[in-house]
């Protein structure tokens, strides 16, 4: 089976070496978790090993995901002249015409550049459109499935504010995959603590450690050979 390297420092050792080729992969975390910082280190990671990549932003401006990607010392504008990555925004207040776009184009798109890596990051705004649970549920699977058909590596992001679960609890019954980054703030240490689960992984004998990880200048880091602590009375 063909793995997809994440590009993250410590979790390939802890995925057997990497995401399944054409699985899909929800990355839940509250903001400011890491979960855009995330996805741009997976394209980043893709770039370097010439795969073809696309990116679909429903929030930062493409310019703006640039200089994000910046931040971190990744200079995607190159690789886009090259036609190794496209960024796109979509309207993700226009429920109807992304999600139909995302259906009927997206696939299209995918098998015409031969994209090996995709991004749609936040869906939490997708999913916020729908008028109930089955019109979400039944669109998300849809989606799912027809990237699932083109072989596309695909990260997901989404939104939980506390817990374990994303808002909707649906995009992670969907997926192959569940990146569980969450913020505990320790009073104790007097600091933020930030906390990485893999909670599902099929075809994978995954850990199924709770490790501690970190948002530096150079990206996402999870220290594999560390726990993380803290106090029940919290
Ligand atoms: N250069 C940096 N050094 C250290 N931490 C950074 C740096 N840039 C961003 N961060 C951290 O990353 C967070 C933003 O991460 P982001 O990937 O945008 O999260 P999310 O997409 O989950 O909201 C910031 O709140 C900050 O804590
Ligand atoms: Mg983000």
């Amino acid at each position: 089976m063909i793995r997809v390297s994440t590009g993250i420092n410590g979790l390939n050792e802890m995925i057997d070496g990497g995401i399944p080729a054409g699985h899909s992969v929800a990355i839940i975390g509250p903001p400011g978790s890491g979960k855009t910082t995330f996805c741009l280190q997976y394209i980043w990671d893709g770039l370097q090993k010439d795969d073809h990549c696309l990116y679909i932003s429903l929030e930062e401006e493409e310019d703006r995901l640039l200089q994000t990607a910046m931040n971190y010392g990744w200079e995607f504008k190159k690789y886009i002249d090259r036609d190794m990555l496209s960024l796109i925004k979509l309207d993700a207040f226009d429920i109807t015409g992304t999600m139909d776009r995302m259906l009927s184009e997206l696939p299209k798109l995918i098998n015409k550049n031969g994209v090996k890596r995709l991004v749609i990051d936040p869906f939490i705004h997708i999913e916020m459109g729908f008028a109930d649970d089955h019109k979400r549920r039944v669109n998300i699977y849809e989606l799912i499935r027809r990237l699932a058909k083109t072989g596309v590596t695909t990260l997901i992001t989404t939104e939980n504010l506390e817990g374990v679960h994303s808002h909707f609890g649906i995009l992670e019954s969907i997926v192959d995959a569940v990146f569980l980054l969450q913020i505990i703030r320790s009073t104790e240490r007097g600091a933020l603590i930030y906390a990485f689960q893999v909670n599902k992984m099929r075809w994978s004998a995954h850990s199924k450690d709770i490790k501690p990880y970190a948002i530096t200048g150079r990206g996402i880091e999870i220290y594999r050979e560390s726990n993380v602590y803290w106090s029940e009375k919290e």
